[in-house]
């Protein structure tokens, strides 16, 4: 892409003028940055205040779970990491991520009018390609049980990259918009995936109460799946998520499970129940 047909720097200030929420954030907008999560996790241990937000137009080390790097490039994606000091249990921590899934929806579906569905446990799917991933990672306070930090972490592609996307990632990887998007709606976006965030994280987010929610955006409900789990592999049917955000599967052999972690790929001419 050149200077000509680039899309406009999102700023703060433009965030700012859509931003409704009352939780007192404080918002950082670079154009290019190592990874949002990593600066955010080093702020953590030097005791930067909860609700310190940062967004870049673009990453360098941009990371996704399980130790894969995601890729970030610049006016075709949204990145920004949230500094949370929860006090809730290690245990909820999950709730974060969740909520933050269904926020994200919200917020897609308040700006734009699609409908995208949560894929367990921390992806957005639109036509069955994943357009968004989240990454929470925390520091757990083991006299307390409680967590010291958490850096919730959510990249969102708005439209296709230049070229496509990376060959590892083009059968699954999409993008929200068809065409560039503006940086209004990216400052749109932003602020409504932030409101709607602190509003759980306010208010319910231990809980559970966006859980109703995230049930009604679940991908997998009714699907066949292959599920990973370290050197596991499960094959079965998803029949639903737990009230603990956990993913309930009827296995093959007839059996009910329920994971709180674990990989899942969709059975490919999966039947939809
Ligand atoms: C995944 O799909 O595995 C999770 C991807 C999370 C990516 C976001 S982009 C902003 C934040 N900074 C990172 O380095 N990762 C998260």
């Amino acid at each position: 892409m050149n200077e000509k047909n680039a899309p406009a720097v999102l700023t703060a200030a433009q965030v700012k003028r859509y931003l409704k929420t009352e939780f007192p954030v404080t918002l950082d907008v670079q154009r290019e940055v190592t990874s949002t999560n990593t600066i955010l996790k080093s702020l953590a241990e030097q005791n930067m205040p909860e609700g310190f937000v940062l967004v870049a137009e673009s990453q360098t080390a941009g990371r996704g779970r399980l130790g894969r790097s995601f890729h970030s490039p610049v006016g075709t994606g949204l990145y920004m990491s949230i500094l949370l000091r929860p006090t809730f249990s290690a245990e909820r921590a999950l709730f974060i991520t969740t909520a933050a899934a269904v926020a994200v929806c919200r917020a897609i579906e308040q700006e734009t009018g699609l409908k995208p569905q949560i894929k367990w446990v921390n992806d957005i799917y639109l036509h069955e390609k994943k357009i968004c991933g989240i990454l929470t990672e925390s520091s757990i306070n083991f006299e307390t049980k409680g967590l010291k930090w958490a850096v919730l972490g959510i990249g969102l592609n708005l439209s296709e990259p230049e070229g496509g996307f990376p060959e590892e990632i083009r059968s699954v990887a999409g993008a929200l918009f068809a065409e560039s998007c503006s940086v209004e709606m990216r400052a749109r976006l932003t602020a409504a995936i932030l409101d709607h965030f602190f509003t759980f994280y306010s208010e319910n987010l231990k809980d559970g109460a966006f859980i109703e929610d995230y049930r009604s955006r679940s991908l997998l409900t009714g699907r066949e799946i292959v599920f990973s789990l370290a050197d596991h592999v499960y094959r079965g049917t998803v029949t639903g998520i737990s009230d603990e955000a956990h993913l309930i599967v009827r296995l093959e052999n007839g059996e009910e499970r329920v994971f709180s972690s674990g990989e899942v790929q969709i059975h490919k001419g999966f039947a939809k129940l």
